[in-house]
């Protein structure tokens, strides 16, 4: 095969290793959508093990490592079947560790986790689901460089009583001995062709009345005007996920985007996510260039690393390269992220303070340019691509 040289001065680095080395800020990541194909496989190991056969299983393995490209419908089929192999306290603990850690290999330095309480007869309670995860988290904190927070999820499929029993467990956590401070808010999700968030309203002022910040999955799909503004209307969102029709030029009213941009809501931006679940046609037609230009607190997140393959890194490299940001627009979109967070203020001052440190470490680092075998000089590294990458 034919390739190119590209040359990078030695100080440098290409854009992916560029973004690898970023400090990153992750807001928007569901625990079961982030398990990656090792955790998975491991988890059908022991499903096997523990049914005693091997049958049952083999097709979800094929589904699960296939998988590109699927459909919002297909994902929440996949999100069932990675139900049925976390059943367990054990996996509870084994999936939050490993996405930590992989979270923390990524380079990410602060990870807002989110996952839905699950209560599973003979099985565990919702209770016994979040200690686990908490318990988890503090000891991923002790070994890994990363600072780790929850918010657990209300599913929309799940029905509002649901929801009142997974906030009114969130409550205990407020004051709680050991777990104080780690709980920092709620996070609406589920399918959005299931229910009407207008039923969650009264839960939400709830939640918001006993201080917990509130993110909420918004006009994922066409179909959700009326529920986006009315949940809008009611001043409850801190951050929105997704946001992918808000537009006025999607059938919202420009009340909604002047709202949003009056009360500066972040959007958690997840490319890889809607283009994937084919909700944008492109990565070239997201609406990221919109708020962007209009200078708009966003926040780039994975969604599901595990079911869209994909990594935070990965997510800043397309957002980066698709929109063409330059050094200093990537520096802001981590610090965005910082000030998106939910944390107290003192906890956001430390972390401002170390992304900065490190921002400022790779400043005049990213490898813009392009040369040829022509410009080879001996203070360069060589890299090997394709011409499809240079062309
Ligand atoms: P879990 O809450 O840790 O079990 O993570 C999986 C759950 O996250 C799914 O069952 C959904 O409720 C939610 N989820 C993951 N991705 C999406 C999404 O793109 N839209 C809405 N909900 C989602
Ligand atoms: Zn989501």
């Amino acid at each position: 095969m034919c390739t190119w040289h590209r040359l990078i001065p030695k100080e440098q680095m290409d854009l992916l290793t560029y973004c690898r080395n970023l400090p990153k800020v992750e807001l928007h990541a569901h625990l079961t959508g982030s398990l990656s194909d090792d955790t998975v496989l491991q988890l059908l190991e022991a499903k096997e093990k523990e049914l005693g056969s091997k049958n049952s299983l083999c097709s979800a393995k094929i589904t699960i490592s296939k998988g590109h490209q699927r459909s919002l419908d297909e994902c929440f089929r996949v999100f069932e079947l990675l139900h049925s192999l976390t059943d367990s306290l054990e996996a509870i603990r084994k999936i939050t560790q490993n996405v930590i850690q992989e979270f923390a290999e990524d380079g990410v330095r602060y990870l807002e986790l989110r996952t839905t309480p699950k209560n599973i007869l003979g099985k565990m309670t919702k209770k016994e689901y979040v200690d686990t995860v908490l318990e988890a988290m503090i000891n991923e904190m002790k070994t890994c460089r990363i600072m780790v927070r929850l918010l657990v999820s209300v599913d929309r499929g799940r029905g509002v009583e649901d929801a009142w029993s997974t906030l009114s467990l969130a409550k205990q956590y407020l004051d709680h001995d050991v777990f104080k401070g780690l709980l920092v808010g709620i996070d609406v999700s589920g399918n959005p062709n299931k229910g009407n968030l207008a039923d969650y309203i009264p839960i939400l002022k709830e939640a918001k009345k006993c201080g917990f910040k509130l993110a909420v999955h918004l006009a994922e799909v066409k179909s959700c005007v009326e529920e986006t503004d009315a949940v809008l209307q009611n001043g409850l969102v801190d951050r929105i996920g997704h946001g992918t029709y808000l537009l006025d030029n999607n059938g919202y009213g420009i009340n909604n985007q002047d709202m949003i941009l009056k009360h500066h809501i972040p959007i958690e931006i997840c490319l890889s996510s809607n283009v994937k679940t084919e909700s944008v046609s492109s990565f070239e037609d997201h609406h990221f260039p919109v708020w962007h230009a209009l200078k708009h607190p966003l926040a780039v997140s994975t969604d599901d690393k595990g079911v869209f393959s994909t990594t935070l890194s990965n997510e800043y490299y397309i957002c980066a390269k698709t929109f063409n940001l330059s050094e200093k627009d990537i520096h802001e979109l981590c610090l965005h992220a910082v000030e998106a967070t939910f944390l107290p203020s003192s906890d956001k001052d430390i972390l401002r303070q170390m992304v900065k440190d490190d921002l400022s470490k790779l400043m005049g680092k990213l490898f813009l340019g392009r040369m040829t075998t022509n410009t080879l000089k001996p203070s360069t590294v060589l890299e090997i691509c394709t011409p499809k990458e240079l062309s």
